[in-house]
């Protein structure tokens, strides 16, 4: 038997209403925000992401499904949205629009992880971005965006939102600086991760979770300490904006992020309920990030959401929508009269299904059971005699006659009175 490959795994469903659930909150709540759908191939060139993501990340370095095609090129399955996103920005001319310009799009992303719970090595994101614009409101406003959709799903009470500065570009040397002068001394007691991250990539230390390095980096000089007053002060005023709109948040100076395009704001969604894969959701401002894929000048925020941590967290009380009928001839005649029937249904937009005439009744009626029917139709000869069928309530078991010709109409009265979700 071939099984799906490591890493991968099927959505089924018994699942998909929850990720309809999902999908739905997040086109709703970045609609209400103005935010338009795009959608990006899957692959990109190799470089776009190198350039984008940074060389020194563990994304870039260890985790990017890259291949050459048979023309030469070395493509690469997309770990994340934003460099594709941003690609397409530049390349449409999105620049002359109206700033900020708001795009998003949701799909499958590919990082050759260790897979775990909640980790995998092809995933969904829902991801967001805001370009052309650096006022602070923008990012408060990104950010409310975001928790809306988790209130959306009513998740919002199980979930912290940590905000983070780390500050400039051109300032951020300066912290680096003070932090290589701090871990050096303690190089012998990190791990070996660690150790070769001061030289590599020092921030992302921050960020270890090895309980061996903990007592190390909680002494560490915080980043806040070091802001320029510009990026201080656009912190100071993201603050001021989630507070005028109620939002609770932590600042978490250790926040840094794995990709390299960050500065100023960070931001990440963490769980205590996932185990080690806490973030749900995480993102940042990248001014400079469009400049250095060879566009404008244009800044630009945005987040990422993991919809299979989402979905997690929902647990399996979603359920999807069941047929309302099961439509059960009796015989080959029977089967002739109410495939019309079942067809106009249908048409009137009724969910049911229809059996072809050969089972005996009993173990239909089980079928219309196991399949979630909220009715059975019943007709044989003697019905179709009268130009009627049975209408059964699956639930109580109580029956009635219906004329044939009104069956379509009284399906879709019974259709309309069902309130299930339906998440399309
Ligand atoms: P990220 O933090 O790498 O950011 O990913 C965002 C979210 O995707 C994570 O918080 C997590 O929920 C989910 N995720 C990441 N890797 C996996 C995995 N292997 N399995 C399951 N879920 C995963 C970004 O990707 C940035 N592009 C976000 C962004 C957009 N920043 C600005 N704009």
């Amino acid at each position: 038997m071939i099984k799906a490959v490591r890493g991968v795994r099927d959505i089924l469903p018994t699942e998909t209403p929850r990720w309809q659930r999902v999908e739905h909150a997040a086109r709703s709540v970045f609609e209400a925000y103005g935010y338009r759908e795009i959608r990006g191939p899957i692959f990109e060139r190799t470089e776009l992401f190198a350039r984008g993501i940074g060389n020194e990340t563990d994304i870039v370095k260890k985790e990017m499904y890259t291949f050459e095609d048979r023309g030469g090129d070395s493509l690469t399955l997309r770990p994340e949205a934003t460099a594709g996103v941003l690609r397409a920005y530049i390349e449409h001319g999105f620049h002359v629009e109206p700033k900020p310009v708001r795009l998003y799009t949701m799909g499958p992303m590919f990082r050759y992880e260790r897979p775990q719970a909640g980790r995998y090595r092809q995933f969904h994101q829902a991801n967001v971005e805001a370009l052309g614009e650096t006022h602070p409101a923008l990012d408060a406003e990104v950010i409310a965006m975001l928790m809306d959709f988790f209130g959306a799903l009513g998740l919002a009470d199980r979930l912290e939102l940590h905000v983070n500065s780390i500050g400039d570009a051109g300032t951020r040397p300066v912290y680096i600086a003070k932090l290589v002068t701090y871990l050096t001394p303690h190089r012998a007691e990190l791990c070996g991760e660690c150790q070769a991250r001061i030289e590599r990539n020092p921030l992302r230390v921050l960020d270890c979770k090895t309980p061996a390095c903990q007592p190390i980096i909680e002494k560490a000089p915080s980043i806040l300490e070091s802001l320029s007053p510009e990026a201080a002060e656009h912190f100071d005023s993201v603050r001021r904006y989630l507070d005028a709109m109620g939002i609770a948040h932590r600042i978490d100076p250790r926040l840094v992020r794995g990709l390299d395009y960050y500065v100023r704001t960070t931001f990440e969604v963490l769980t205590t309920e996932l185990g080690a894969q806490n973030a749900v959701a995480g993102g940042g401002r990248y001014d400079g990030l469009i400049a250095q894929l060879g566009g404008g000048p244009d800044p630009g925020i945005g987040f990422a959401i993991g919809m299979e941590r989402v979905v997690l967290l929902l647990g399996d009380d979603v359920r999807g929508a069941t047929p309302v009928a099961l439509l059960i001839p009796l015989g080959e005649p029977a089967l002739q009269r109410l495939l019309p029937v079942a067809r106009r249904a249908r048409q009137a937009g009724v969910s049911l299904e229809i059996g072809h005439g050969q089972r005996r009744l009993p173990r239909e009626l089980e079928r219309a059971n196991r399949i979630g029917a909220a009715w059975a139709v019943i007709a044989g000869d003697d019905e179709l005699g009268r130009g009627e069928a049975i209408l059964r309530e699956m639930r109580t078991g109580e029956q009635r006659q219906v004329g044939l010709d009104t069956l379509p109409d009284e399906l879709v009265r019974l259709s309309a009175g069902r309130s299930e979700p339906r998440y399309t």
